[in-house]
């Protein structure tokens, strides 16, 4: 039985009652009985990126102004997916949705309505293949809307395995970092599957940039393994010292460190270039950020496309790296605050 099925199992334990002698089984309703409502948010990796996978920590922002928003309603002929400008059958959905395909496929098993006919569109604040957690928001903001619509609760356990469970589709071997990051309402600290919520404090402006370059996770993360077994020699000690320079940077986040902070940035980008995981608009508009001043800067995701970030130490400053990175090729960019990451909306 795998962990999904377990859910399902404790679900259907939770849903059964011993009334005097009669067992009473309470079941979701067989179709929705209202529109099913379900919301995630961006993320971004402050530092652990692929390293993580290996079972080091990482550093991640949960970035609440860029919400992603699942809708389900019955529908009477078959299930119905309206995303990312593509609509039409579930069923024939194209290969960039195979992972919320599985994400209604595991939900509906695990509220033992398989048979469910729906129709479901989802609407993100943010852009797909970016390294910003598009995948992981769009599975947990489908798997929430649909037991809204049932009126099913999950606990945080079952959340994280149903939205694990369609990311195995999208990455292969996901860290667990975007299922949790993506709907955390506080910075993490994530390694090994745990998560506990970091303490930011930091008096630092964060601008994120998008190279406007597709990027594809299982991509990058295929080649690190890769890599890994062809040359662990080489490849080890990279991983190893993300894993320090994150460590170290929990420190620097806790204790308002910017400077340290932006030089273990700096570090991180040089060490997944190594790895092979940046490419040569990641490595500009990093080199455009720190010209323009930023206390450090790196790619931020899967890499090879999708975001970099930059550390700001005013917001003066955030405005002239944010004006290179417009310069230097990025499609798009937004800059936070302190308030704006620090303490949970
Ligand atoms: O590119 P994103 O947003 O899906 O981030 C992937 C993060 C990796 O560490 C590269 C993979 C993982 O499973 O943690």
């Amino acid at each position: 039985m795998d962990r999904a099925e377990s859910a399902l199992s404790r679900l259907r334990t939770a849903c059964s009652a011993e009334k005097g002698q009669e067992t009473v089984q309470a079941s979701p309703p067989l179709a929705p009985t209202h529109v099913g409502v379900g919301r995630t948010v961006a993320k971004i990796i402050l530092f652990g990126e692929h390293s993580v996978v290996y079972g080091y920590p990482a550093i991640a922002l949960p970035l609440r102004n860029l919400r992603m928003t699942a809708r389900v309603t019955p529908t009477p002929g078959p299930s119905m997916l309206a995303s990312l400008g593509w609509s039409g059958p579930l069923d024939q959905a194209p290969d960039r949705f195979s992972s919320i395909v599985r994400a209604v496929e595991a939900t509906l098993d695990f509220i033992g309505r398989p048979d469910a006919h729906l129709s479901i569109t989802t609407l993100s604040d943010f852009p797909a293949e970016r390294g910003l957690g598009s995948s992981a928001a769009a599975a947990g903001a489908v798997i929430r809307a649909i037991l809204d619509a049932f009126d099913v609760e999950a606990d945080a356990e079952d959340l994280f395995e149903l939205t694990q469970t369609a990311e195995r589709v999208a990455h292969g071997h996901p860290s667990g970092l975007d299922a949790t990051a993506t709907s955390s309402a506080t910075p993490i600290h994530f390694q090994s599957g745990q998560a506990t919520p970091v303490q930011v404090n930091l008096a630092t402006w964060i601008v994120v940039a998008d190279s406007g370059v597709h990027g594809s996770t299982r991509e990058t993360v295929g080649h690190v393994r890769e890599q890994h077994e062809r040359s662990p020699e080489t490849t080890r000690p990279l991983l190893e010292r993300l894993g320090e320079i994150t460590q170290q940077a929990i420190a620097d986040v806790q204790l308002g460190d910017v400077q340290g902070l932006g030089r273990k940035m700096n570090e991180a980008h040089a060490l997944l270039a190594q790895l092979g995981v940046s490419d040569d608009h990641l490595d500009a508009l990093t080199e455009a950020a720190r010209a323009a001043g930023a206390v450090g800067a790196k790619l931020t995701g899967g890499g090879r496309g999708g975001c970099v970030i930059a550390l700001a130490d005013s917001a003066a400053s955030a405005a002239r790296i944010t004006e290179a990175l417009g310069a230097a090729g990025a499609t798009g960019t937004w800059v936070y605050a302190p308030h704006a990451y620090e303490v949970a909306a």
